[in-house]
Formats: C-alpha cells, sequence, structure tokens
C-alpha cells in the first residue's frame, strides 16, 4: 500500500521538471553559468580595449621592436589610423615580412623599414641619423623593443644585454630624439616597461651583474625598474616643452619573449595550451600602449605609470627621485651623452641630498 503511493508520486526536481528534463535543464543551466563565468574571467585577463576612433594621420611614428609581438601589433593599429610608421627593427628581413603584412591589412603604404640593435650604440646613433636626415619632427616614439631573462651576455659596448638593450639603447635613442619630439609638441613617449619592475633593484655596485647574474628577477627586472625610473626622471626634465612621456606594464601577453626559457618539451607544450585562456592574446597585450599614444584625454599628462589602460600607483623603490637622477648620470656616462650635458651636483652637506641635476643640450 505505502509503496503505492510512493510511486504515484510525480518525479519532480528543484526546477518542478519532471523526466528527461529533470536531468537536461539544469545540466544546460549549469553548463551556461560556467560559459559564462569563463567568457567573464577571459574579459577580464584581456583587460579593456581602447575604444576611441581619433585617427592620427600624417603624425610621424617610430615603434622599436615591432617585426613581432605586442610592437608589431601596435603598428597594425597606429597604421590603421593613418600614421606614417618607422618600424625599428633587428632584422631587416623579418620588419620587411611584418611591414609588408601590416600594408596588406591596413593599406596604409607609409610604413618604413629601418634597422637598429638596441645593443649597440653605435647603431643606435646610425639610425637617428638617418631619420633626421628624412624627417623634421616626431610626434610619437614607442620604447618597445625588449629582450628577456636570457643567458648573460654582453651587448657591443660590453654592457650587460638585458640592461643595455631594454634601459641604456633606448635612454640613447630616446635623449637623440628629443629635440625632434620638441619640435612636434604636442608629443608622446611611450615606455613599455613591465610589472617585473617590482622585483627590481638598481645595484649602485655592480650594475651589470658582474658579481652575481639573475637572469629574470636580476637583470630583467632591473631593466624594466630603470625604464620606469627613467621614465619620471625625463618627465620632470620636459616640463614646459609640451613632450609626455609615460610607461606600462602590458600585461602577461603571448609573445616569443619567453624565448630563452628552458623547460621539458612535455611542460612547454601544457604551457602553451594553458596560455591560450590564460594569457593575453596580442591584441590584448597592445592595448595599454595605444591608450598612451593615442587618448586625446592623456595630452599633458607625463610620468605615470599605467597597465591594463590604468594608471597605477608606483611603489616606493620606482619613484626614489634620488635613484632616478643617480641611473641618469651613470646612464648619461655609459651612452657616452655626458659630454653633451652640462651637469651640476648639487650636494647639500647632508650626505642624503646627493641629487644629480642635468640640463640637456640637444645635439
Ligand atoms: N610578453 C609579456 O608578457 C610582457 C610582459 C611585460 C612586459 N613586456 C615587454 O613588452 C615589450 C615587447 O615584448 P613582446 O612581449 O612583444 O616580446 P617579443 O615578441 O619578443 O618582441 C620583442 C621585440 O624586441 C626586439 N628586440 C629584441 N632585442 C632587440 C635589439 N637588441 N634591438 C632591437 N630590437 C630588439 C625583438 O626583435 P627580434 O624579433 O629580432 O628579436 C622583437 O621585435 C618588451 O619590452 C617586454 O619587456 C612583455
Amino acid at each position: 500500500m505505502n509503496s503505492t503511493t510512493i510511486n504515484d508520486k510525480p518525479n519532480r526536481n528543484i526546477f518542478g521538471l519532471r523526466g528527461i528534463w529533470a536531468t537536461i535543464v539544469p545540466l544546460f543551466s549549469i553548463t551556461l553559468l560556467i560559459a559564462l563565468i569563463l567568457w567573464l574571467l577571459r574579459k577580464f585577463i584581456e583587460g579593456p580595449f581602447y575604444r576611441k576612433t581619433n585617427r592620427i594621420d600624417g603624425k610621424v611614428v617610430i615603434v622599436t621592436g615591432c617585426n613581432t609581438g605586442i610592437g608589431k601589433e601596435t603598428v597594425l593599429e597606429l597604421a590603421r589610423r593613418g600614421a606614417k610608421i618607422y618600424m625599428a627593427c633587428r632584422d631587416p628581413a623579418r620588419c620587411e615580412a611584418a611591414r609588408i603584412e601590416i600594408i596588406d591589412r591596413t593599406q596604409n603604404q607609409q610604413l618604413f623599414n629601418r634597422s637598429i640593435d638596441l645593443g649597440s650604440l653605435e647603431s643606435v646613433r646610425n639610425f637617428v641619423a638617418r631619420f633626421k636626415a628624412e624627417e623634421t619632427r616626431l610626434d610619437l616614439l614607442v620604447n618597445n623593443a625588449g629582450i628577456m631573462a636570457c643567458p648573460r651576455s654582453l651587448t657591443a659596448d660590453g654592457y650587460e644585454q638585458q640592461f643595455g638593450v631594454n634601459h641604456l639603447g633606448h635612454f640613447l635613442l630616446t635623449n637623440l630624439l628629443l629635440d625632434h619630439l620638441k619640435k612636434a609638441a604636442p608629443s608622446r613617449i611611450v615606455v613599455v616597461s613591465s610589472a617585473a619592475h617590482l622585483f627590481g633593484h638598481i645595484d649602485r655596485e655592480d650594475l651589470m651583474s658582474e658579481r652575481r647574474y639573475s637572469k629574470f628577477f636580476g637583470a630583467y627586472s632591473r631593466s624594466k625598474l630603470a625604464n620606469i625610473l627613467f621614465t619620471r626622471k625625463l618627465s620632470s626634465m620636459l616640463q614646459g616643452t609640451g613632450v609626455t612621456v609615460n610607461c606600462l606594464h602590458p600585461g602577461l601577453v603571448r609573445s616569443d619573449l619567453n624565448r630563452h626559457f628552458r623547460a621539458p618539451r612535455w611542460f612547454l607544450g601544457l604551457l602553451s595550451i594553458v596560455s591560450l585562456y590564460f594569457v593575453k592574446s596580442l591584441r590584448a597585450g597592445a592595448q595599454t600602449t595605444l591608450r598612451l599614444a593615442l587618448d586625446p584625454s592623456l595630452e599633458g599628462c607625463s610620468g605615470d605609470y599605467y597597465a591594463d589602460s590604468r594608471r597605477f600607483p608606483l611603489v616606493p623603490w620606482a619613484r626614489d627621485e634620488k635613484t632616478a637622477n643617480w641611473l641618469w648620470g651613470e646612464s648619461e656616462r655609459l651612452v657616452g651623452l655626458a659630454h653633451n650635458v652640462e651637469q651640476s651636483t648639487a650636494r647639500d652637506d647632508d650626505d642624503d641630498d646627493e641629487s644629480i641635476k642635468t640640463v640637456v643640450v640637444s645635439e
């Protein structure tokens, strides 16, 4: 009798559904919910995209390291918006391939393949000399090129490779181009740094990592911290000139930057699959650079650090003025700019204030 009563009860689930629907509907709802969460998470990982449609027709632009990665994606978008772009690359053949691809995709013919090896001060000077013979102004300089975590090696001038390429090469390039940037004011400098600066330390006794070399937490992080200190010092020197300079972390981006990373093949395979979801696409990785380069609302903003297209506060060691001043003076000496720079060293009796005041006399 009892068992009959139980069997007579309708087999309903919490949605009030019966039979096969009692299985299908909850399953479908849960799948939809998971898909929505994954989609939102992916959107969050990619970060905001630069949506304003402003054009920069005819503006003269230099982007370093743009045959691949974030730099190439940056050039693609700037070309779409009509810029005249000097692609400053180390490998002329790879640069040409990228240039032709971007011309095909944007129909912008104003793209030029120019050689630069940021690990050679002579090459940087040659690049600038050729550029200045071709152009009288520069509206936008994007210091993008970089290398990460390579085994210890030296630049053509004998400096530690990561510090030499990521910081010193760009330091010289920017300084040599300041007069052209000033002529084009309002003009902009965008410096691609990294969140790795958080681990960075400017070791005054061992700037070239001769005593101790750590490829990521040491040399790479130091070079990226140097990018930020350079940005802040330059920003203060450029006050009132109409030239702004800001720096950024592009996010964790799927690019060739990890080319020196060594691990078992299976692990690299697994990592590349996981990165398809958890790491930014190149297009997403270029968005903060694009905002700093293009956004009219940032006109006049200078000396700041951005990530995911938003301004971020800096840790104390990345806004340390004394270190920035010291690094500036040392960088001038290392790249051979000191003879063009009038330096007055203002030292207080107090050992604490040993700031070096520098006035750039243009080349
Ligand atoms: N990817 C990330 O997750 C990430 C995160 C934080 C910061 N960043 C920064 O983003 C910037 C762009 O990196 P990416 O991810 O696009 O890496 P990438 O794909 O490896 O591109 C780096 C570019 O820099 C060029 N380059 C390297 N050494 C050079 C030299 N001596 N002279 C001239 N060009 C040189 C490379 O040229 P070759 O192809 O000829 O080597 C390449 O075009 C770097 O400054 C990097 O530190 C990237």
